[in-house]
């Protein structure tokens, strides 16, 4: 980044020159303040005097847009931020402390889906400004026999959400999103494309779960898409505490990883309303599920399979057989019938909310004793959830050192922690950011250790961040960098050291250059 003072029409008049056609937003423009919020998540920034806001916002149709932005900002001493869907839980696609310029690639999102014969066979070429839902309607356009391996939040974007794994309920059976990818397209910090031939295996490997931010701006992924039945089964039980849901969550930590790499079956514990008059608090479990298969296979591999999970006590009344694509709107907390469209739309409201959140993957099964006491926690506050997301199947069978993202074998399930508020005030900010925190500390005995580990896609910067004022320390950065990266950081910083030396690509918790 240059170090002369910033002036600003001399950015605007360098976009002129290297790229006319490129609409920026200023922030006296009348769209600036509606394209800067629209697809943030996570709200709580908003009224923050901590951040500042970007000084222009770049939304290319075209990858020689991003092109001539990077080298504008480079000459005129801003910073980048790229945003794809805005999900980043700390904001960080679209905050910086120093003055930055905006990359939105909101217009970049075409989908080109590939079901013809020869090499090309069943995959799909994404732009990376593309939600999930855009991914999943576009493959069900195509075929009702093909699927995709990522998230079950229909607005997340595919840029972040791949460069840093992304799972979901086809996670067991197939793996990551990142582990199906075959291609990338990423603009350098000297402005060039690259695809994967021209940025080599090392900066390939490293964008599949290292996080993109760190090492360009993708602009596009060709992903392999991959088989799912006509039929699939999906139920959801729903247990209290009373009803034996610490039991039941208990059992299910011994059974989740190694069920049928067809089965999937995650647990969202949340709190009942506890506020009116005669009603007891409490937290309710529910065992959120989908089978790849119709209900008699289910049942039939239940009954013959070495591992079951037949205590939840799962009837044929409770299962409904659905396309994947039903199944995918299922997931998304769609009611039975909503047309697929509904994945279309991008600023869908059901997620957004302020919140902070924490992640652990566990090793081993958490005493139901401690379980319960998680449970009391989080009946002090009015809506927390706490995820937990089965491993095992397809998982174990990756080794961690195969592309960036390491969390495979060895590990039951990921743990979430999530709270949530309503009042973008200060201080129900800090009482409820203390209660997350202090749960994570409490849980420290009983997840995985040295490293206590995290996922990259559930970003805390609690785990630690980079210096903002001065250069990013390598050895600094490794003991925040191996809770997501394991043994995987060093290689991941030596790829920085070999595609953005200077580190131009940088914010709290992106990957210094190794050395
Ligand atoms: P966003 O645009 O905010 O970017 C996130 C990070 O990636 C930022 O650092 C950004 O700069 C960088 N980045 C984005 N696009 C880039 C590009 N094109 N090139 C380079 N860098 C880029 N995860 C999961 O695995 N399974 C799940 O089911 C869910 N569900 C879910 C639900 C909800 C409501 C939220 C808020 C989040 C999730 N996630 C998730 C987490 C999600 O995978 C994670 O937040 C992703 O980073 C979001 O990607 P976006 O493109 O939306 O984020």
């Amino acid at each position: 980044v240059s170090t002369k003072p910033i002036i600003s029409k001399d950015f605007l008049q360098c976009m002129a020159t290297k790229h006319s056609a490129t609409t920026v937003y200023t922030r006296e423009s009348t769209l600036y303040p509606s394209l800067f919020q629209r697809s943030q998540q996570n709200p709580r920034w908003l009224n923050s005097t901590l951040t500042l806001k970007p000084h222009y916002i770049v939304t290319p149709s075209q990858e020689p847009e991003i092109g001539a932005t990077i080298l504008c900002s480079r000459e005129h001493g801003f910073r980048v931020r790229v945003r794809s869907g805005g999900h980043d839980y700390e904001g960080l696609s679209y905050l910086s402390r120093n003055p930055y310029v905006l990359i939105d690639l909101v217009h970049l999102r075409a989908i080109t889906i590939n079901m013809k014969d020869g090499d090309d066979d069943q995959t799909a070429w994404v732009q990376c400004g593309a939600t999930l839902g855009e991914l999943y309607y576009s493959i069900a356009q195509s075929s009702s026999t093909h699927g995709f391996p990522a998230g079950v939040c229909p607005t997340v974007g595919v840029g972040g959400h791949i460069s840093g794994g992304g799972f979901g309920a086809l996670t067991r059976k197939y793996g990551l999103a990142a582990d199906h990818v075959v291609d990338a397209r990423l603009v350098d910090v000297n402005g060039r494309i690259l695809d994967r031939r021209l940025m080599g295996e090392e900066v390939f490997w490293a964008i599949r779960g290292g996080g993109g931010a760190s090492f360009g701006v993708i602009t596009a992924w060709k992903i392999k898409l991959v088989p799912v039945p006509l039929t699939v089964t999906v139920f959801t039980v729903h247990k209290t505490l009373e009803q034996g849901a610490s039991k039941l969550i208990e059992r299910w930590q011994k059974t989740a990883d190694k069920l049928p790499e067809d089965l999937f079956i995650r647990v969202i514990v949340q709190n009942l309303d506890g506020g009116s008059y005669g009603v007891k608090k409490t937290v309710q479990a529910s065992f959120n599920s989908m089978f790849l298969g119709n209900i008699q296979r289910y049942f039939n591999i239940n009954m013959h399979h070495q591992h079951s999970f037949s205590e939840l006590g799962v009837e044929a009344k409770d299962c409904k057989e659905l396309s994947w694509i039903e199944a995918v709107l299922y997931f998304a907390g769609h009611s039975s019938g909503t047309p697929k469209e509904a994945l279309l739309d991008r600023d869908h409201q059901l997620f957004k909310s302020y919140f902070k959140a924490k992640s652990d993957f566990v090793n081993q099964p958490i005493p139901e004793t401690a379980l319960q006491q998680v449970w009391e926690r989080q009946m002090q506050v009015s809506e927390a959830y706490i995820i937990m997301e089965p491993l095992g199947g397809m998982m174990n069978h990756v080794p961690e050192t195969q592309i960036a993202y390491p969390h495979r074998r060895g590990n039951l399930y990921n743990i979430q922690y999530i709270v949530k508020w309503k009042v973008n005030e200060a201080e129900e900010a800090r009482r409820h950011i203390h209660w997350v925190r202090m749960l994570h500390k409490f849980m420290s005995p009983y997840v995985s250790k040295s490293p206590r580990t995290a996922y990259f896609n559930y970003r805390d910067l609690d785990l630690g961040i980079n210096a903002i004022n001065r250069s990013a320390s390598y050895l600094e950065a490794r003991l925040w960098g191996t809770k997501y990266f394991k043994n995987n950081f060093e290689r991941l910083a030596k790829v920085k050291r070999s595609i953005d030396p200077s580190n131009f690509f940088r914010d709290e918790q992106s990957v210094p250059p190794f050395g």
